[in-house]
């Protein structure tokens, strides 16, 4: 089997994590594969009955697939009273729910021997295993060390015909999660792409009380398809959680705020980031278009932006007078930005001990304290009022959150969330020695990141182009998502699909820029796509920016020429892969993002994929990481160019 390479390496992991999983109930990891295994601290025959009841009303998800695609047959199966199971989901009795929908079930959990469970039963049918009754009808809410526990019948020798006892996954509130204020457990699906933030986020949940129900942590939270993650709940789940579109990633409405923080956790558990990555505030600034400090003249405000159609200036360069137009745009900042809170300076000068020192991230970043919660604050001269239009626009978990304003004596000061583990180029340059990311957190720093982008070329109104993707750009934060951040550069590309826009002022990051725009100014979101594969490189490689061109004669795509080009390019891989992974990566997936890397180098932006494509890659490559099915062609990935 394809997933058999994992399993040494995964149970040699387990047993050094026992100790460590003794009041919460352990994830289950990929133990769903380990039939033979009765190891009970993986929780594979079940959680463990450890709750302050013994009893409890909870609740499962399952995603609808035919034959059980509605409310009848999803009830039979799960056997789960149909009128409740038709409520909670908010539709009729007899509806057929979409293909992939999740969809909710309200059980009664309760304790069978050691271990937690609800029982339902199933026919065995012709070539059934017990790994296939619980990962492929049960979709991961049953395992087949639990039924082969439960239904003491010879391993694989099922009879067609023969009914069976299926105990589905199910726990209930330990009485240490009852004080914190949870009163439900939700045994969730994970499929694949999912990661326990955004779980977490469906349900307005804080991601470290979710990890800390599943044992897991910050260090250790990958978490794989048909497995269940319990999601601590204050409240009975309702059906929008979990039928919100996803396809377009729906910003986050859930203010963190709202999330109570756990009792005694104290602020370190709410979600904050930081804004660090400023390393190149002086390239952005020059992006500036009214300057408070007077000076400078027409090379700055020959910012013209000119429709392809027409050739008519769309954008009159802004005016560059003094205080008084700041602070008239301030106060029109109630009416623009509604959710944007105008800081005095003297709550700033309390949040940093009046920007001392000590509280200096880098260049103009402030590291502040803000009603309990950290924030970064960005000291910025010049105009802010695009990114700041922009920011509040946009509410998505990959872009960072603009929380607040403020300005004083000719400065701005923008205050954002907090990523604390800076910026992504910390961690490509292993700037200490922990600075190393594993495979998994970076193919997931690269969905996070074609997400976001994907997120402003569509569906951010205009669509946006971010026009300085770097790698200083990108923020991580606690959980090693990452957030970009820097919209100083930003602009929309306003009118019709593919359009793009002309600038004889050119403005970014060195060795960033793709070539149509260095040599005639094109802006377009392909701008951002040739950016992001700069970007991959230097995940994939460990090298920054600079090294990789040094290297290579001022030729970026000359890296990839000796991995896909060459006569056994692939024995390559090993060469210019982050040698800091230390072969910990599977190279045939390693060689298909260097393939999409070269897509989007493409000198003709057309010849380049659009960030949707990227994306759809980039899931198929983390899925096969995820499920351990490294080896998959490389024609699998044909990032077709849309245009
Ligand atoms: C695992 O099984 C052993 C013996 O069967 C039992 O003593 C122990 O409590 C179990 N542990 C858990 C976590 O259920
Ligand atoms: C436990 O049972 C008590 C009494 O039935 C009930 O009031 C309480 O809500 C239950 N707690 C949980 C966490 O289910
Ligand atoms: C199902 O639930 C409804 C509402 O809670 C109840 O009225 C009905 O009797 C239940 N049906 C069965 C078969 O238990
Ligand atoms: C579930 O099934 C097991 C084994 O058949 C049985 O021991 C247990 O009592 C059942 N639990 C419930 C709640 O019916
Ligand atoms: C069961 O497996 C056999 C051989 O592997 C195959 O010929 C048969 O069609 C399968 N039956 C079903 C119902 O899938
Ligand atoms: C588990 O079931 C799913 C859905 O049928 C399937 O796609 C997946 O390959 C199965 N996993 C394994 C390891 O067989
Ligand atoms: C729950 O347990 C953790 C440690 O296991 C502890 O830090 C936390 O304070 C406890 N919470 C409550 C509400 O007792």
């Amino acid at each position: 089997m394809k997933y058999s390479k994992f399993i040494p390496s995964i149970s040699i992991f387990f047993i050094s994590l026992f100790p460590i999983i003794l009041s919460q109930q352990p994830y289950i990891r990929q133990a769903i594969t380990l039939c033979e295994s009765t190891d009970n601290s993986t929780s594979a025959l079940g959680y463990t009955c450890n709750g302050l009841n013994r009893s409890c009303e909870s609740y499962l998800t399952f995603r609808s697939t035919p034959p059980f695609n509605s409310v009848p047959t999803i009830s039979t199966l799960l056997s789960i009273n149909r009128t409740q199971l038709s409520r909670l989901n908010s539709v009729t009795e007899n509806a057929i729910f979409e293909t992939s929908q999740t969809v909710l079930v309200p059980v009664t959990c309760s304790c069978s021997g050691q271990y937690y469970q609800v029982n339902t039963s199933y026919i065995i049918r012709q070539n059934d295993t017990y790994f296939s009754i619980a990962n492929n009808t049960f979709q991961g809410l049953s395992t087949c060390q639990a039924l082969q526990g439960q239904n003491s019948q010879l391993t694989q020798n099922l009879n067609p015909g023969a009914r069976i006892t299926v105990p589905l996954r199910c726990a209930c509130p330990t009485r240490n999660q009852s004080d914190g204020g949870v009163n439900y457990l939700l045994s969730y699906l994970v499929t694949q792409n999912q990661f326990v933030s955004s779980i977490s986020l469906l349900f307005g949940v804080d991601t470290g009380r979710t990890l800390e129900a599943n044992g897991l942590s910050e260090q250790d939270f990958n978490i794989y398809p048909f497995t269940t993650l319990l999601v601590p709940l204050q409240d009975r789940p309702v059906s929008t959680q979990v039928t919100a579109p996803q396809p377009p990633p729906p910003p986050s409405t859930t203010p963190p705020e709202s999330v109570p923080p756990p009792s005694g956790g104290g602020s370190s558990r709410t979600w904050i980031y930081a804004v660090v990555g400023v390393v190149l505030v002086s390239i952005v600034v020059g992006g500036v278009v009214f300057f408070i400090k007077k000076k400078k003249k027409s090379s700055e405000t020959d910012v013209t932006t000119i429709s392809s159609k027409s050739f008519e200036s769309v954008e009159k360069p802004l005016k560059k007078e003094e205080d008084e137009d700041s602070n008239e745009f301030l106060d029109s900042l109630s009416s623009i930005a509604q959710s944007l809170k105008v800081y005095t300076f003297k709550e700033l000068k309390s949040a940093t001990e009046d920007f001392s020192e000590r509280f200096l991230i880098k260049g103009s970043v402030y590291r502040g304290t803000i009603n309990g919660d950290l924030a970064a604050i960005k000291k910025m001269n010049g105009d802010v009022s695009k990114e700041i239009n922009l920011l509040n626009k946009i509410n998505h978990f990959n872009l960072i959150r603009l929380s607040g304003v403020c300005f004083n004596n000719g400065n701005w000061y923008l205050v954002y969330e907090y990523a604390s583990n800076g910026p992504l180029i910390e961690w490509i340059k292993h700037e200490s020695e922990e600075k190393i990311l594993n495979w998994n957190q970076r193919l997931q720093i690269a969905m996070d990141i074609a997400t976001g982008l994907n997120y402003l070329h569509r569906y951010t109104s205009p669509p946006h182009v971010h026009k300085d993707l770097n790698s200083s750009n990108v923020l991580i934060d606690r959980d090693f998502r990452a957030k970009i951040a820097n919209f100083g550069l930003a602009r929309s590309t306003e009118g019709q699909e593919g359009q793009f826009a002309l600038t004889r002022h050119i403005v970014g990051t060195k060795g960033y820029m793709a070539p149509e725009y260095l040599e005639n100014g094109i802006v377009s979101p392909k701008l951002d796509v040739y950016s992001f594969g700069v970007l991959m490189l230097e995940i994939l490689t460990g090298k920054e920016v600079s090294l990789l061109y040094g290297e290579v004669n001022m030729q970026l795509s000359e890296v990839l020429t000796t991995v896909l080009y060459e006569e056994n390019g692939q024995e390559n891989v090993k060469y210019i892969v982050d040698p800091s992974l230390q072969g910990n990566y599977p190279p045939e997936l390693a060689l298909l993002l260097f393939k999409m890397i070269d897509n989007c180098l493409k000198k003709n932006p057309s010849d380049r994929p659009n960030m949707d494509d990227i994306l759809q890659s980039l899931s198929r490559i983390s899925s096969s990481t995820m499920s351990g099915e490294w080896s998959i062609s490389i024609s699998a990935n044909s990032t077709t160019p849309s245009m």
